[in-house]
């Protein structure tokens, strides 16, 4: 087992990341203080998975679980849902000190994320993720959030879990699809911060892929140390923490205008590319880092070219994202693989011929 410390003076948690971590849920949750009752949050298919391992790891240390369930997917990411999870959090009579796991992907880390935040002014988090985007991204950092009709991922908090437990014998049920759009934000970590790790990568796809734990601990736990040192210098998202949006501005923008039949890794590995091409264009990036990048996306199975979509909608749909201050779209740009710049100095045709090409 790997943990990866986050640094935020009285809200400082751990990252706990290893194979059958599940089972000793309860001594995890023992060692940060908690005893007594504990509610799972989960969704409908996670729970035939995974819910039955956390329950009994918990159990086996005495504590009292209730399991919740909340449909797949996002449209259940709501205010309607979290209603729900309140009322049915004080049947169970659900206290203060009552710590509430979230057991899934980043959907039932947001939505259990946010009632946690709100549910008696806040009770105590923590995230069980097993997706490998969640383990990755989502399930640290401390945002939590709910769609509300289009507005996605907005009505939400910062709110930092007590504990992340990863374990990585979940991913084994994973679709190959989840796989490799968590395995995108894994490469986008290495772009900002981590030449090793694309090295790691590149020499070890194979094994990545086919699930061998030593590999997938070590990128879990290279992405999620550099998640956390971001968040420790930025943890309210107004400066550095913009670098996590690398791949992002375009990626987004291909997401919804492609009406999410694109899955975020795949806009996102998309992004990357785009992103990469620009900077290139603008003397940054030399081309064979720019080569080396799309040929390790084009191996994992992540498509580089953008699908044909109407530029004049995407351009549109980046000037919505949320990223951009003044007027002016944010992009994140590498200046070599494992550093980048933010920028606001991309124009409009830059990013069209890039796209176009
Ligand atoms: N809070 C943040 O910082 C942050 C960051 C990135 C993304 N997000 C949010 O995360 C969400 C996406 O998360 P996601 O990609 O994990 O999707 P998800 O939670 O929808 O999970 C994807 C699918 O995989 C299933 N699943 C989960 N774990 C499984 C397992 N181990 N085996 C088999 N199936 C499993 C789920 O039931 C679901 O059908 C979005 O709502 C996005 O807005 C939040
Ligand atoms: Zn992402």
């Amino acid at each position: 087992m790997r943990t990866v410390r986050v640094n935020l003076g009285s809200n400082s948690y751990d990252i706990l990341i290893g194979a059958g971590l599940l089972a000793e849920a309860g001594k995890f949750l023992k060692d940060a203080g908690f005893s007594g009752k504990v509610v799972i949050v989960t969704d409908s298919i996670v729970k035939g998975l995974h819910a039955g391992a956390l329950e009994q790891g918990l159990k086996r240390e005495g504590f009292q679980t209730v399991t919740l369930e909340v449909p797949v997917g996002e449209e259940h990411k709501s205010l309607e849902t979290a209603g729900r999870l309140y009322k049915e959090l004080s049947d169970f009579h659900a206290e203060r000190n009552t710590p509430i796991l979230a057991l899934g992907g980043g959907v039932i880390g947001d939505l259990t994320g946010f009632v946690a935040a709100t549910y008696l002014r806040g009770v105590p988090l923590v995230q069980v993720p097993t997706t490998l985007l969640a383990q990755v991204d989502s399930g640290i950092g401390g945002k939590v959030a709910l769609d509300y009709g289009t507005l996605k991922n907005k009505i939400g908090a910062f709110y930092q879990p007590k504990l992340v437990i990863a374990d990585i014998a979940t991913l084994k049920t994973l679709p190959a699809r989840q796989l490799l759009s968590g395995l995108a934000e894994v490469i986008k970590y290495a772009v900002i911060r981590d030449r090793e790790l694309l090295t790691y990568i590149e020499e070890r796809l194979d094994m990545i892929k086919s699930l061998d734990a030593a590999a997938l601990e070590e990128i879990i736990y290279r992405s999620a140390r550099i998640k956390a040192e971001v968040v420790e210098k930025d943890e309210r998202d107004t400066g550095v923490r913009n670098i996590l949006n690398y791949g992002h501005t375009i990626g987004h923008a291909i997401e919804s205008v492609s009406d999410f039949q694109i899955a975020h890794g795949e806009a996102v590995a998309i992004g990357m590319v785009a992103a990469a091409r620009i900077s290139n264009k603008l003397g940054m990036l030399g081309e064979d880092e720019l080569n080396r990048l799309t040929r390790v996306i084009e191996r994992t199975g992540l498509p580089t070219e953008p699908p044909k979509l109407n530029l004049a909608e995407i351009i549109k749909a980046m000037g919505h994202d949320k990223k951009i201050i003044s007027g002016r779209v944010r992009f994140v740009l590498p200046r070599k693989i494992g550093e980048v710049i933010v920028t606001d100095e991309v124009n409009q045709s830059q990013v069209e011929k890039v796209l176009a090409e």
